[in-house]
């Protein structure tokens, strides 16, 4: 396990002893807290600190959600007067000219906080805040005994440390891999570090040996290198690639096995485009979608229009519809025969709780989601069957997830229609232990209801001012001050929020080259004992 690069007790260059006041509380009410620190005390954003109420000793944990100037000094524009006079020192080469009698008393920093809660005394449970500590009560770093209750709710897929501000500490920060099945929304700004923490969270699931799967659709063929260093890659991964790539199974569906569903999710059609579909499908009445390769050879569309669909539908949408059809039947990763899909081989994987990847990297946006469309399906109804037909045998299945990539081009408000499969397994997964993995740079994109049924995010840095706020709306915890700590996230920099923690959780999020060799392999299978050849002999 990679330790934290500065945690508690690894804050270096904090001065003092580990307890030393770093501010006094004085103002505010049972959820927000006010305090006064000296002029130069370093606060973060998002910095845990803790209220020391003596009386009750009771701890109360504090979030810094906003650090101001304050001074004692009274009259009206007295600082920008001092701020005046020290820049024209400055550029009179005399600095130092005036300096400031007393600052430590008559400048300060003000913190604003919220109360995420308080410790009973004996350190053993964290209770809501319903009392407010008492009045000038210090404010302290938090020691590792204060996060002692968060040990055992962050679950056992981990992906990061506790963080305060910008420091991390020792509390692994993780969710349990159950609430998998409730859903999971990995939001970030690009480059924010949202593919890294899916990695993470991939391993986190391949070293929990078959207690959950994952399918991960991956349009860019990012994960396939990254995921295959992991340790227990070998016995927990598989992949199946669009493309010919080494350590690969080839990716390949049979059109029998498509739905003109997963066709009206992938690609968007105008209502008459729709009413082609539909003819086409009554016309040659075969299964699936196998008919799309006897229509993509149609040579004289006109003729096959009067002929065979009685004029019923315009050329040019017919034009349109071959057009896409062509397209699919010449892919690569299409097959006319129905032995070779792959379709039950990952159902299997998955049953078996490995982590499946789907590399789809050279298809086109399209391709991609008729694929991951196919695949989710056949997920979702092999466990919602064994729910209904197989309690026992669907209690033994692993908990899954469908993680998908740019998820807002399939759970959009416009999306969300009958033959769209990803709203309906944000709607109706839960029960039958499959979860959807949505991952979006734009979650104002995504509807809102469906965005309501995600029931854990991983918000990274965010700098839409509109996302956020959709986010506060939904979040499952109380994220109406955040606003600013969330558009200054660094890179892997999180907050965790579900119904397991007891607040917005924040977090750094390993980096995953560098916590995949920490990670400890897999236990080498126990050889056989060899055969008692004295006794065969007798
Ligand atoms: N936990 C982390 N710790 C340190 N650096 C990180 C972390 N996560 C991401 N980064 C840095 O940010 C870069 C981008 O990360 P990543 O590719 O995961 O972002 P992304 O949100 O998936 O971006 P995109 O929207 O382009 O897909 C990484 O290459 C890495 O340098
Ligand atoms: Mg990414």
């Amino acid at each position: 396990m990679d330790a934290p690069g500065a945690g508690l007790g690894a804050i270096p260059d904090r001065p003092g002893p580990r307890d030393a006041t770093r501010g006094r509380l004085f103002g505010r009410n049972v959820l927000e807290a006010v305090f006064r620190a000296a002029p130069d005390e370093d606060l973060f954003l998002g910095e845990l600190l803790v209220g020391v109420d003596e009386g009750t000793g009771r701890r109360y944990l504090f979030r810094v959600v906003d650090v101001t100037y304050g001074s004692e000094h009274r009259e009206p524009g007295w600082a920008e007067r001092v701020a005046g006079t020290l820049l024209v020192d400055d550029t009179l080469g005399e600095s130092g000219a005036h300096p400031l009698h007393d600052a430590g008393r008559r400048t300060y920093r003000v913190a604003e906080c919220r109360c995420l809660g308080y410790l009973s005394p004996d350190g053993r449970s964290f209770l809501k805040p319903k009392s407010l500590p008492t009045q000038f009560s210090r404010v302290v770093s938090p020691e590792p005994a204060d996060f002692a209750f968060l040990r055992g709710r962050m679950g056992d897929l981990t992906v990061g440390w506790l963080r305060s501000g910008e420091s991390e500490v020792e509390v692994e920060v993780g969710i349990p891999g159950e609430t998998l099945a409730s859903h999971v929304g990995i939001f970030a700004t690009t480059g924010m570090g949202k593919s890294n923490l899916m990695q993470v969270l991939a391993g986190a699931v391949m070293t929990r040996q078959g207690r959950y799967g994952l399918l991960i659709v991956d349009p860019h063929g990012e994960y396939r290198a990254a995921l295959s260093r992991h340790p227990w890659a070998a016995e927990r991964l598989r992949t199946y690639a669009a493309r010919s790539l080494p350590g690969t199974t080839s990716l390949s569906v049979s059109l029998g096995e498509l739905s003109v569903d997963d066709l009206r999710t992938a690609h968007d059609w105008t209502r008459p485009q729709e009413e082609a579909l539909f003819e086409l499908e009554r016309h040659y009445r075969a299964e699936g979608l196998s008919w799309l390769a006897d229509f993509a050879r149609v040579e004289d569309l006109a003729g096959f229009r009067d002929a065979e669909l009685s004029g019923r539908v315009a050329l040019n949408t017919l034009q349109v519809t071959q057009r896409r059809a062509r397209r699919i039947v010449g892919l690569s990763c299409i097959s006319t025969d129905p032995a070779v899909s792959v379709g039950s081989a990952v159902l299997q994987d998955l049953r078996d709780g490995r982590v499946v990847l789907i590399d789809v990297s050279g298809l086109a946006s399209t391709e991609e989601v008729l694929v991951a469309s196919f695949l989710t399906r056949r997920v979702l109804d092999a466990w919602s069957s064994a729910y209904l037909e197989d309690p026992a045998g669907h209690e033994r299945l692993p908990v899954v997830a469908v993680v998908l990539e740019e998820a807002q081009r399939v759970l959009s408000a416009s999306k969300d229609r009958e033959s769209n499969v990803f709203p309906r397994l944000a709607r109706e997964g839960r029960k039958f232990k499959v979860g959807i993995c949505a991952i979006t740079q734009q979650p104002k994109l995504l509807d809102d209801e469906l965005l309501s049924q995600l029931n854990t995010f991983f918000i990274l840095g965010l700098a839409d001012e509109k996302d956020r706020s959709i986010l506060r709306g939904s979040s499952k915890q109380d994220l109406s001050a955040l606003g600013p700590e969330i558009q200054t996230l660094m890179p892997g920099e999180c907050l965790v929020v579900n119904l397991a923690a007891p607040f917005a959780v924040p977090a750094k999020v390993h980096l995953y080259d560098r916590h995949v060799a920490n990670v400890a392999s897999p236990p080498a299978p126990r050889p056989r004992a060899a055969p008692n050849v004295a006794a065969m002999v007798e």
